[in-house]
């Protein structure tokens, strides 16, 4: 299933977090800023912005910096109810592949994830949108 451009005011005001976390963005390499902001089941949304590094590879995404500020603020047992990116470039930003792995560990499978898309703000389902993570247990 893809939802697109739901009118939930819940997803407008997370993705307004992601735009004003896109505003701290540290991205003097590609001068492209995201922000991403992560509604949380203890009701607290955590934001996050991409932080470059002058060695490019160690350059931590929007969704990944969110998370790991989520974890070390409300600890590991906390879940990701819904995920919203933004950036700054008027350009499309699905969340990468390594942040979706790393996501899968922390979030819904159901939880949505909203981004921008070619023909605007797109909402996937997490499983969607990672059908097969990486994952130790047997199922
Ligand atoms: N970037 C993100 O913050 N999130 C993504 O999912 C894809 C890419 C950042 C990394 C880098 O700072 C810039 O966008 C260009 O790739």
């Amino acid at each position: 299933m893809t939802l697109t451009n739901s009118p939930d005011p819940t997803l407008e005001g997370l993705l307004e977090q992601a735009r004003q976390a896109a505003l701290n963005s540290y991205s003097p390499y590609s001068g492209f800023r995201v922000g991403a902001a992560l509604k949380l089941n203890n009701g607290e949304v955590v934001s996050g912005t991409n932080v470059e590094n002058v060695s490019y590879g160690l350059t931590i995404c929007a969704e990944r910096s969110a998370l790991v500020r989520a974890i070390a603020q409300f600890g590991p047992q906390i879940r990701i109810e819904a995920v919203a990116v933004a950036n700054l470039n008027a350009a499309a930003s699905p969340p990468c592949g390594a942040c979706r792995q790393v996501l899968a560990e922390f979030i819904l499978p159901d939880a949505p994830v909203s981004f921008p898309a070619a023909d605007g703000i797109r909402t996937m389902l997490f499983a969607e949108l990672m059908p097969l993570a990486f994952d130790m247990k047997l199922k």
